[in-house]
């Protein structure tokens, strides 16, 4: 998980009382070192530790409970007798630290895109119709980073195995084409070799026949390869299904975008102009396809923030977006 690395002195933890044996374990701590404080909602064994003290928290006054942390993931990892915690969502740790009295961050608390090692990419994912293209390009554009839409690459190799009336059954033909064919992002427009494509790519047959190409292990592999290579010379926005979860599931952060089925349908047929029924009912097509291909699948990276756009618009939602990443220490 790519999260923030907080010492737990300056933290503090939060816990299930199952486990807090566990963790006194791990931090070496004799009984005469902790002593359990109430006050009033407040739960907490103080210890002292060779960092300084560190309370571990089973509950906290203010309402958050152990089950709202948990849900919003601040892992807390034990290995060989060493005990980190790792958080994912900032605004829970200003939460925590608030409810104890603390205010902002932790003060040596390394933010992800800070490690070394670690891409410059915002990795956003999630179904066709949740706003990933306007969410993105709006992201990049506040963020002065490249925005890659790892979609039209997809898009790009069907385009050209039925340009070329390619056997769309036979893999080796079609890893041939991912292989070789030359797609390039200039200006805001695809380009296959030196053609602008950016219309092509999104024609229905196109668009019908993608999700069936971009289950070929053989194209994903390409892609893949591909979109490593860009990631590690550049700083990138990238929208996708699987940028956070397989291509670079080391991003700092990484963003799974959604809206309720309705509402996707919506905007996609004001943008095709295709009836609404018609729309949603392909887009549950498409849905399934995406989800269950055994590579690639789309699904929410464990550690992901996950971003309903379905009541609120893109700069509101591209703003938060781009918080996050400068939180995260991105740009
Ligand atoms: O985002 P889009 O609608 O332009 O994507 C076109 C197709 O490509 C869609 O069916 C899913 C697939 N795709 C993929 O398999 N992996 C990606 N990283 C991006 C898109």
């Amino acid at each position: 998980m790519q999260g923030w690395d907080v010492s737990p002195a300056d933290l503090d933890v939060m816990t299930e009382p199952a486990a807090v044996g566990s963790i006194a374990d791990a931090l070496g701590l004799s009984e005469e070192a902790t002593e359990w404080v109430i006050d009033g909602d407040a739960r907490r064994l103080e210890c002292t530790t060779a960092m300084g003290p560190v309370d571990i928290y089973v509950a906290v006054s203010g309402g958050l409970t152990y089950e709202v942390v948990a849900a919003e993931s601040i892992p807390i990892l034990i290995e060989s007798g060493r005990v980190s915690a790792r958080v994912g969502s900032l605004e829970h740790v200003r939460d925590m630290r608030a409810a104890v009295g603390r205010s902002g961050l932790p003060t040596e608390a390394t933010a992800p895109g800070a490690k070394r090692g670690v891409p410059r990419v915002v990795a956003i994912d999630g179904p066709a119709g949740a706003g990933k293209s306007t969410v993105s390009r709006a992201v990049a554009n506040r963020l002065r980073l490249t925005y890659l839409n790892t979609g039209a690459m997809y898009r790009c190799v069907t385009l050209a195995l039925l340009e070329r009336k390619a056997d769309t059954d036979d893999p080796r033909v079609i890893e041939e084409i991912a292989r070789t064919i030359e797609i390039d992002f200039r200006d805001g427009r695809v380009l296959l070799g030196d053609r602008d494509v950016s219309d092509a790519i999104r024609a229905e047959d196109v668009t019908e026949a993608t999700p069936h190409i971009a289950a070929y292990p053989e194209v994903r592999k390409a892609m893949i390869e591909r979109q490593r290579d860009l990631f590690s010379a550049g700083s990138y926005v990238a929208e996708g299904r699987d940028t956070g979860t397989v291509v670079a599931p080391n991003a700092p952060l990484k963003v799974y975008l959604t809206a309720s089925p309705e509402e996707r349908a919506r905007r996609r047929s004001l943008e095709t102009g295709g009836g609404v029924p018609e729309v949603h009912a392909a887009l549950v097509v498409r849905d399934q396809l995406d989800s269950t291909r055994k590579l690639g699948a789309l699904r929410i990276a464990e550690d992901a923030v996950v971003v309903d756009t379905t009541e609120r618009s893109i700069d509101d939602v591209a703003d938060e977006i781009a918080e996050l990443a400068r939180e995260r220490g991105i740009a």
